[in-house]
């Protein structure tokens, strides 16, 4: 199997060929290098640094391996995951993840026996928008301004903890050492509140207004099970739904039971499952 730098002049006449692939390395704006058998492409590995996933601490150098799904039955795949690990040993990453399919269990079976480990496992969420939900508890949702945006991950980090997301509690250990450009990145495409009742703080969300998207939500546990969760969700859902959002969706850890059974009771359909596998280099070395 061959890699094709992005700058490489097949690279364009090799995209058509894996769009699902070649949308993640576009849309994340980085370096990325093609991998392909004899001019067909599998993949592609992006090559960025931390903070991207919160696999590792700020700076670290790190690869995403987007698999084309069309391949993951390929008789070839070993081919591509040894050319994939062996390019991030040579551009010394400290690590490579993949995303794939629940269905794919030969890929994600293939992904382990080459040394790739789990690290995460969820369900992608949703529910149309079509009718407003009534608030029952008066709650107030502060939109967080620019400068507001360390302490609202501050607070977040200790909401979001201990949950059974392995993932998220793998990424908390970093969310304290953000840098300022990925704070100014991250306040531009969200809508940041802290929820407020009286003079407490009892939790946080975040949403994307205009792709219908719920990125994080969580409650103080001290505040826990008193139906505040139930408002956040409401107020979230009827926010996205005035921004002309005709559907929410989310991510949730499959072991997430509380989230799980809220997302439930709110008619939210779990409409995919993917597993996230992490390799760590046995040979990085930082710099
Ligand atoms: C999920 C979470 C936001 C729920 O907040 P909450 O204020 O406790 O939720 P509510 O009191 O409004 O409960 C709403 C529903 O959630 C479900 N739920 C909440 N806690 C639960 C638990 N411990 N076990 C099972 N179901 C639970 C129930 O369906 C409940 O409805 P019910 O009380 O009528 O049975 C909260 O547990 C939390 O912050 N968890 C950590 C962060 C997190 O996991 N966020 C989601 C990331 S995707």
């Amino acid at each position: 199997m061959k890699t094709y730098s992005y700058k490489h002049p097949k690279v364009l006449s090799l995209i058509n060929a894996i769009p699902e692939a070649a949308g993640k390395a576009k849309a994340m704006n980085l370096p990325y290098w093609i991998l392909a058998q004899k001019s067909h492409p599998f993949g592609v590995v992006i090559v960025g640094q931390e903070p991207q996933q919160l696999t590792a601490p700020r700076g670290t150098p790190i690869a995403l391996v987007a698999l084309e799904p069309s391949q993951a039955s390929s008789e070839n795949l070993s081919d591509f995951i040894s050319t994939a690990t062996k390019l991030v040993t040579e551009k010394n990453l400290a690590n490579a993840l993949v995303t794939l399919s629940f269905k794919h269990r030969r890929a994600v079976m293939q992904f382990q026996q080459a040394g790739f480990e789990p690290f995460d496992d969820y369900y992608l969420m949703y529910r149309e928008l079509s009718q407003h939900w009534t608030p029952t508890i008066g709650l107030q949702f502060k939109p967080i301004k620019l400068r507001e945006t360390r302490e609202w991950f501050m607070v977040a980090t200790r909401y979001l903890a201990g949950t059974a997301d392995t993932a998220l509690n793998h990424g908390l250990q970093y969310m304290l050492d953000l840098p300022d450009t990925f704070l100014t990145r991250y306040h531009a495409s969200e809508k940041l509140y802290f929820v407020v009742r009286g003079e407490t703080t009892i939790g946080v969300l975040d949403i994307h207004g205009t792709n219908g998207w719920i990125g994080n939500m969580a409650v103080n546990p001290l505040s826990r099970r008193q139906g505040y969760g139930k408002q956040i969700l409401t107020f979230a859902l009827n926010q996205l739904k005035t921004r002309g959002c005709s559907q929410a969706g989310l991510r949730v850890h499959v072991n997430n039971k509380p989230a799980c059974q809220l997302y439930d009771s709110f008619g939210f359909k779990k409409t995919a499952r993917f597993k996230r596998l992490l390799w760590w280099n046995p040979t990085y070395a930082a710099s």
